[in-house]
This record gives C-alpha cells, sequence and structure tokens, in this order.
C-alpha cells in the first residue's frame, strides 16, 4: 500500500494549523511593513510641504523672480535640498526654470502636468506623489503673492486677491525609508523564522496530541481483537471519542452476547443429541448382559430403541429448520395462499392426536383470506403453535383456532384450555430449546425449539407473535400476518 500523507487526520490538522500559523506571520509581516512605510511617508511629505511654504513666502519676500542671484534664497534652496536629499525647482509663471539646484536644467521650460495644475489653481493644484519604485517623493506647491487693492479699484469690493508668481517643484529621496524598511524586514524574517520553527514543532506536536485518545482506542480495540479482554473501553477525551467508544462498546456487548447464547446453544444441542444415545446405549447394553432374553422383550426393547431413534431423528430435523430459518428472507418461496384451507390442512393432521386425549379442534373463520406468504414455512410455525396447544393440554379439554382478516393483515388467534405458561417464563418460550418443565416437556416429548422456528418464522414474512397465558386455565398465541409481503431492505 502506497502511504498517502493526505489520508492521515495527524497531517491535516498539521498542515491546517502550520498554514495558519504562516498566514498570519506573513499578514502580521506587510500589515507592519507598509503601515510603517505609510506613515513615514506621510511624515516627510507634511514635513516638505510646510517647508515649500515658507521657502515661497521668502521667494516672494526676496522678489526672487526679478532677481534670482539672491544668495540668501539660493542658500535656502540648496539648504533645503540637502537636507532631503532632494533636488529643488523654481519655475516662473512662463514654466520656465528659474533656478535648479541640480544646475543642468537652469533656464530650460519644464512640461509637466503637475506644474501646469499647480500654477492654474493655486495651493488647490498642489501635488504629492510618491514613486515607490524610483524612491522619491514630488511635490509642487505654488509660489503666491498676495495683492491688496484700495477699495472701489476692484469690482464687488475686493480687497486682495492671490496671484501665483510660479511653482516650487521638489523631489525628496525616500533612500532612508527604504532602508529604515529593508532592516525591519531582515529582522522580521529571522523572528518569523523562529515563530515558523516553533509553530511547525507544535503544529507536529500538537496534532499528535490531539489525535492520541484515538490511537489509544485503536490499541484498545485491538485487545479486544487479539483475545486479551472482553472488557468495554473506558475513558474518552472528546465527545468524538466519546461517540466511538459507545457504538464499540455496544458491539462488544453484543458480540458478548451473541457468544453467550451460541455457546449455550452449542451446549444445550449436544446435550439434547445426547440423551437419545444414551437411552439407546443403557437399552442395547442391558440386553447384551443378559443372556437368553426372551423375543418379546428384545421386541419391547427394539421399539424402544426406535422411538430414540425418531427421537434423534426430530431433534436434528428441527434443528436443520431452524438454521435454515437463519439464512435470512432470501431463502423465503413466496406464492398467494389461501389462508383458511391451509389452516385446514394443519387441523387435519392434528385431528389424530387430539382425539387420542378426547381434545376438541375447532377453526373458525368469518372470511376468505389470501395472502402472500411462504406456505411451507408459515405453516410449519401455525402448526408448531396448535401442536403446542394440544399437548400441554388436559384430558378432554380444548384448543381454538380464530381466523380472521382486515384490509392489511391476517391474524391466527389458538386459544387452548390447557395448563398454561408461568408468567415469568413467558418471554424465554421462543428461545431455542426452553422448557418450562423439562422433564413433564421430555416426557410429551418436546425439545424446546417449536417456537423458536415459530418465532423465526413469522418474523421473516414481518409479522407479530404475542401470547397471554393464565397457569392452570390456557393460553393464547396471537400471530399477525401481513397480507402483502414486503421484501426486505436487506
Ligand atoms: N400452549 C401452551 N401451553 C402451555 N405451555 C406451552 C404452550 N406452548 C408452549 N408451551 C411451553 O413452552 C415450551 C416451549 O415450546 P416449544 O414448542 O418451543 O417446545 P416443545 O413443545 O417443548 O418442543 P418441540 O415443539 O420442539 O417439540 C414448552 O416446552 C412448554 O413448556
Ligand atoms: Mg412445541
Amino acid at each position: 500500500m502506497i502511504f498517502n500523507p493526505f489520508k492521515s487526520l495527524r497531517f491535516r490538522v498539521f498542515l491546517m494549523v502550520f498554514f495558519t500559523g504562516l498566514v498570519s506571520c506573513l499578514v502580521i509581516h506587510f500589515a507592519i511593513i507598509e503601515s510603517y512605510e505609510n506613515r513615514a511617508v506621510s511624515v516627510r511629505e507634511s514635513e516638505v510641504s510646510t517647508q515649500l511654504m515658507i521657502l515661497a513666502n521668502h521667494l516672494i519676500n526676496y522678489n526672487y523672480f526679478s532677481d534670482t542671484t539672491s544668495d540668501v534664497i539660493n542658500a535656502e534652496l540648496d539648504l533645503i535640498a540637502n537636507l532631503y536629499d532632494g533636488r529643488v525647482m523654481v519655475i516662473d509663471n512662463n514654466l520656465q526654470i528659474r533656478k535648479d539646484t541640480y544646475g543642468i536644467s537652469d533656464g530650460k521650460i519644464i512640461i509637466s502636468e503637475e506644474v501646469v495644475k499647480c500654477l492654474k489653481n493655486g495651493t488647490a493644484g498642489a501635488s504629492t506623489v510618491y514613486d515607490r519604485n524610483n524612491g522619491y517623493i514630488e511635490m509642487t506647491a505654488p509660489i503666491t503673492e498676495t495683492l491688496t487693492f484700495e477699495s472701489g479699484d476692484v469690482a464687488a469690493g475686493e480687497k486682495s486677491q492671490d496671484v501665483v508668481r510660479g511653482v516650487l517643484l521638489i523631489s525628496v529621496s525616500t533612500e532612508y525609508i527604504r532602508n529604515t524598511m529593508n532592516i525591519l524586514t531582515r529582522r522580521a524574517v529571522s523572528i518569523e523564522l523562529i515563530a515558523v520553527i516553533l509553530i511547525l514543532v507544535s503544529a507536529w506536536w500538537g496534532s499528535g496530541k490531539l489525535l492520541r485518545p484515538f490511537d489509544r482506542i485503536t490499541s484498545a480495540i485491538n485487545d479486544v481483537k487479539a483475545g486479551f479482554t472482553n472488557e468495554p473501553i473506558e475513558g474518552s477525551q472528546y465527545y468524538e471519542t466519546e461517540h466511538i467508544i459507545n457504538a464499540f462498546n455496544q458491539l462488544l456487548q453484543r458480540m458478548n452476547a451473541l457468544d453467550a447464547s451460541r455457546q449455550e446453544f452449542v451446549s444445550n444441542v449436544s446435550h439434547e443429541l445426547k440423551t437419545p444415545i444414551t437411552s439407546m446405549k443403557v437399552l442395547a447394553d442391558s440386553l447384551i448382559m443378559q443372556d437368553d432374553v426372551p423375543n418379546e422383550v428384545y421386541r419391547d426393547f427394539m421399539e424402544d430403541i426406535a422411538a430414540e431413534v425418531d427421537r434423534e431423528n426430530q431433534i436434528i430435523n428441527d434443528l436443520l429448520e431452524l438454521v435454515k430459518m437463519d439464512k435470512k428472507a432470501t431463502s423465503l418461496n413466496i406464492t398467494t395462499v389461501d389462508v383458511v384451507q391451509m389452516m385446514e390442512v394443519i387441523m387435519k393432521r392434528m385431528r389424530p392426536i387430539a382425539r387420542k386425549r378426547n381434545i376438541e379442534l375447532t377453526l373458525e373463520t368469518t372470511r376468505e383470506i389470501s395472502a402472500e406468504i411462504d406456505e411451507v414455512k408459515l405453516s410449519l410455525a401455525l402448526m408448531n403453535l396448535v401442536e403446542n396447544a394440544v399437548k400441554y393440554n388436559k384430558e378432554d379439554g380444548w384448543v381454538k383456532v380464530k381466523l380472521d382478516a382486515d384490509h392489511k393483515s391476517f391474524t391466527c388467534e389458538v386459544s387452548d384450555s390447557g395448563i398454561g405458561i408461568p408468567e415469568d417464563s413467558l418471554d424465554k418460550i421462543y428461545q431455542r430449546f426452553y422448557r418450562v418443565d423439562k422433564s413433564r416437556s421430555r416426557e410429551i416429548g418436546g425439545t424446546g425449539l417449536g417456537l423458536s422456528i415459530t418465532h423465526s418464522a413469522i418474523l421473516m414474512h414481518r409479522g407479530t407473535i404475542d401470547v397471554q397465558s393464565i397457569e392452570d386455565e390456557g393460553t393464547i398465541f396471537t400471530v399477525t400476518i401481513p397480507l402483502k409481503y414486503m421484501q426486505s431492505q436487506e
């Protein structure tokens, strides 16, 4: 057999825990790094934007556009450029670069969407672009001059107006943010590596521990299988294992019960089969030991031996019948049968035995009944009931058989005026070899198999059997069988 790890519950639990741990690690990693980056960039942006505002004011105050040689301003521009490790450009409202701290674009015209927008819209048009890949922030800020007018110079009473004289364009390096991020990432990765190893170990250990109760159940079941013990398994940690244990214990209980009943059955069978043989041996021995035995005695003894052989034969036949019944419903031979007629045949067979003890045997029917049954098996079942009713009766007693039916099933009630069955025996009479009064029953010729055969045959037809009895007064057996045979689902 090829080992497939995905069939192992432990491996799956391990994978689940491991991946959950791993994914959380990664999520935390990226969330932290990203939030650091966002925050660092936004801090830098606000810093730079303040600087630009101050610078723009200075540019206006120093009238920089008229004279770009101002040392103070140029020094300030260089200072800012150095401070942020970047480049500052001063652009006038004709899009001409008046000052570039890199000193390479002075006097050139710049065509940039951001610059144009800023020139047009003033503060509202100022823009900030963070280029992560190239590692810089580019910002524009308007250089605004506020002109004041004497009242009345301008319509609608305006007193002052902002005029955009130019634009400051700055690009600021974010190298240091990236460096910090790299350091952070390196440190995080080493922490994560340790975390992953910890998760790996604890996932493997945890999954094993989680599933240990299952291993314990398996080994307990193996003990039972190997025959070391027949005791129920105890101690469960989870509801899930408790369910398995309960189911297994019930199975074990059933097995034990079956085992016990099998042992009892075997001992009963051997006992029953031995009894006639012992009698025959005794009879034969007594003939052998005596000399000159008269012919009549021989004959007498031989008759007794023949009767014992018959009895042995009967027991064997009954046992075979029971074995056949045990093969379940597949062996049923279902036909549509006239139940009244079948019962009449049974009564006819029982009459000679009943007559011997002057027992009155009557059949009562109200209507025609036809049902889908196995005629041989069911007729044997009902005959056993009538036979018992005659056998366990008194001299001059009576046996009544009543047949009735509704649209679903028919019932057969066998009542007698016999010796009755004690109440504590009522639930045992269907057991194999069970007899209420063993000595009496043996005298009458019973082996205690008749009712088990009857019971099995009725169950095979999905019918029911019920008994009511009063000692010394009589017994009533009621059998109900469905008119239509239902194939079992098995
Ligand atoms: N109608 C009855 N009245 C009184 N006792 C009964 C009646 N039917 C059955 N019993 C009791 O139930 C026992 C079991 O009956 P069952 O038919 O299984 O066996 P049996 O008659 O002894 O032997 P077998 O039928 O195998 O020849 C009988 O031994 C008897 O004690
Ligand atoms: Mg019987």
